[in-house]
């Protein structure tokens, strides 16, 4: 149960920005019984206005998509938004995306100190608020914080470990480490963050799953896990080679075609590292040579338009549309395991399968 919801599946999807998850990917999950995630990050992108008002573009889309995600699922799995505390738009998404009916909102890139008081802003809404935390640490630290400002906790945390993909909670060097296959292992993560949280649980008298991200390979994973501690796992890279998913078949390709040394850590503009294929686009970033951005739409918090080595917004929308020169194709650790487009059905199916198998 998450706050009061049954999760027929121990399986989230998780959040994929720009563009790769969102209303069709996350619906597809939801209604397999687990809960699918929309990434707010320019979800506006294809509108017609997002140019000229990115703002705007990406509320509307955001409502619009959360409506249709839900009317996807048919009330058989949970959607839920994943806003990045880093984005200018993050206290605006999550008030749009309650409004609109999402079951569950989960923030990382960054620490959502203030998510509880967004939430107030739309008391209609009874959904889940959920951190995503990289230590027992910071896990600790924002119960710690929702406790003494908002008198309640987390209705469940994502544990994201060091081979997930997107942007990183690690030091590249604990990230490039992960890579050469000597992870701070997610079990002992695991471990730490169930350890933070049994004060809580007392104080509140409830549960506070955990689920582990970042890496798991499979059902036997994910069930390994689960005997540790963990109320289950999120997934993302093998769902963006579905048919349901929201990347271009570019973007899909791309993935297909990589190997595992294809895959490298990135300085990203957010100021942290992050996973990615070794684009072109990465490739001239390294080398100094990829022209600085001339224009700016005020994305993110952290970055700065005058040093940013090339614009993420244009390079993450680049590589939804399968630009491979431009693009910057995020993907997690394991995605030179994923060699065939398949369905959300079957992604879902085989990794209960998995499960079944390994009790
Ligand atoms: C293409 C891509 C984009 C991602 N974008 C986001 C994002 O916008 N916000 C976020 O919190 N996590 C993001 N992530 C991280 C995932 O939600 C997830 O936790 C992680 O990748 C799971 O590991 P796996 O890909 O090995 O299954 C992204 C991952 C990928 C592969």
């Amino acid at each position: 149960m998450i706050r009061g919801k049954a999760l027929a599946l121990p399986i989230l999807q998780g959040g994929m920005g720009v563009g790769i998850s969102l209303d069709r990917l996350a619906g597809a999950v939801a209604a397999c019984g687990g809960m699918g995630t929309i990434s707010t990050a320019l979800c506006g992108f294809q509108e017609p206005d997002f140019a000229r008002d990115p703002k705007a573009a990406d509320l509307r889309a955001l409502a619009r998509q959360v409506k249709h995600a839900k009317a996807l699922a048919k009330g058989a799995g949970l959607v839920a938004v994943n806003a990045m505390v880093a984005t200018t738009r993050y206290a605006d998404s999550v008030r749009t995306a309650l409004r609109a009916g999402a079951d569950a909102v989960v923030c990382g890139a960054g620490l959502p100190r203030d998510l509880p008081g967004i939430a107030a802003e739309v008391p209609e809404s009874d959904a889940a608020l959920a951190p995503i935390v990289s230590s027992g640490r910071a896990a600790a630290l924002i119960c710690k914080l929702w406790d003494k400002h908002y008198h309640r906790v987390p209705d469940f945390v994502v544990l994201e470990g060091p081979l997930a993909g997107g942007h990183l909670g690690f030091s590249r060097e604990d990230a490039l480490e992960a890579q050469a296959g000597r992870p701070k292992p997610l079990s002992d993560l695991l471990h730490e963050v169930l350890t933070a949280l049994v004060p809580f649980k007392e104080k509140y008298q409830h549960d506070i799953p955990v689920f582990v991200a970042g890496g798991v390979k499979d059902g036997a994973e994910m069930r390994r896990y689960m005997k540790e501690g963990a109320a289950g796992a999120q997934f993302a890279t093998r769902f963006i080679a579905t048919e349901e998913c929201d990347a271009s078949d570019g973007y899909k390709q791309a993935l297909l075609n990589a190997k595992q040394e294809d895959i490298t850590i990135v300085q990203s503009p957010v100021g942290m590292p992050g996973r990615a294929l070794r684009s072109p686009l990465i490739q001239r970033a390294e080398a100094g040579t990829q022209p600085r951005p001339d224009r700016c739409i005020k994305c993110l918090v952290p970055c700065d338009f005058k040093t940013t080595p090339y614009c993420i917004s244009k390079a993450l929308v680049a590589a939804r549309n399968g630009d491979w020169e431009n693009g910057l194709f995020f993907c997690g650790a394991n995605a030179g395991a994923v060699e065939r487009l398949s369905t959300v059905r079957e992604q879902m199916d085989q990794i209960m399968k998995e499960w079944r198998a390994a009790q």
